[in-house]
């Protein structure tokens, strides 16, 4: 009576890809979606007031300032649809400018349930928006939007933050794809990308003086220690950003300072993991403007719009789906 299915369900994946990332040959490797328990969406929060990490305030500033021109060019009644809300601070000037002709639906779609409650409190004052959030993968929470839609309502999706980067290439463009598959001709993706900068800035950004992004990473560790039974030693590893040519990616790493040899009950495995060894964490990829159109095209969208900051290169793309 007291197990939740869905917990259970979702703890369960989470020790399949535990057990499958550090028990592969070669590099180890952990899902990036699993930095954001309660303690590291906090994290991730404090992460966006950093002076180095300028990236979320670049995405909020081009929100502000450009809202109505974008919500202008999709024309008609929409709902609105978020993938990865987080706070749901950045929705805000969007479903303000939205809501200023009508009511509307707003439906955040987030696996971290900390993130859900905090774009809830964080959305409740604008009355003309009624909020529905989903607990559910990206393109789960999508289908269940679009099957709730009504005759002649849009659907403007928004994936900002640039947490497209977290895909690697070409998986990025399949994802656009799979999210146009849901859509109809009309609707609309609003992307949020970050764009290629001096190397030295982006790594600041990735690892920063006062050691958040550090805390951020190795806490994936700690969430698999107090989720999963296990026993990593906090202490013997460490942050590191690096930046990879190849990808055009910032990619986070946790480095073993020791060899050792690490249990996760709930995974039933151990791994013996060697001195300098790293468990990779995340791909933060880096666009241009010009790739972002190109890749809107081979998704079935036309780029109606896009925006960039003039502090901090970052780019909103208005994608209409064909
Ligand atoms: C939330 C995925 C957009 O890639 O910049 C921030 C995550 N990781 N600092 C990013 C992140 C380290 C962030 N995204």
């Amino acid at each position: 009576m007291l197990t939740n299915p869905i917990l259970t369900e979702a703890s369960a994946q989470f020790a399949a890809d535990v057990r499958r990332g550090l028990t592969q040959v070669g590099q180890k490797e952990l899902p990036s979606k699993y930095l954001y328990d309660a303690l590291g969406s906090r994290l991730f929060e404090a992460i966006c007031e950093l002076d180095e990490y300028a990236l979320t305030r670049a995405d909020e500033r081009l929100l502000r300032g450009n809202a109505r021109e974008m919500v202008a060019r999709i024309p008609g009644p929409m709902v609105v649809a978020e993938l990865g809300s987080g706070n749901g601070r950045k929705a805000r000037w969007i479903l303000e400018a939205v809501s200023r002709n009508r009511p509307t639906s707003y439906y955040p779609i987030e696996i971290s349930p900390t993130a859900l409650a905090m774009c809830r409190r964080e959305l409740a004052d604008i009355e003309a928006v009624s909020v529905v959030g989903f607990e559910r993968e990206y393109l789960d929470g999508l289908l269940e939007v679009a099957s709730r839609r009504q005759p002649g309502r849009r659907i403007l999706v928004l994936f900002l933050g640039s947490t497209i980067g977290n895909f690697d290439r070409p998986a990025d463009v399949h994802f656009l794809r799979e999210v146009r598959r849901i859509l109809q001709p009309g609707d609309a993706l609003l992307l949020g990308t970050d764009l290629e900068k001096p190397i030295d800035q982006l790594i600041r950004a990735y690892d920063d003086p006062l050691g958040i992004t550090a805390a951020f990473n190795l806490n994936l560790l700690a969430r698999i220690n107090r989720e999963l039974d296990a026993d990593f030693i906090i202490e013997q590893f460490e942050h590191e950003a690096r930046f990879n040519f190849d990808t055009r990616s910032i990619e986070m790493h946790i480095r073993s300072t020791r060899d050792q040899i690490v249990t996760v009950g709930g995974a039933g495995m151990s791994a013996p993991i060697l001195e300098n060894e790293t468990i990779w964490t995340e791909s933060c990829h880096k666009y241009t403007v010009d790739e972002v159109t190109a890749m809107a095209a081979t998704a079935d969208f036309y780029c109606d719009a896009q925006w960039v900051d003039d502090q901090w290169p970052f780019a909103e793309s208005l994608l209409v789906a064909e």
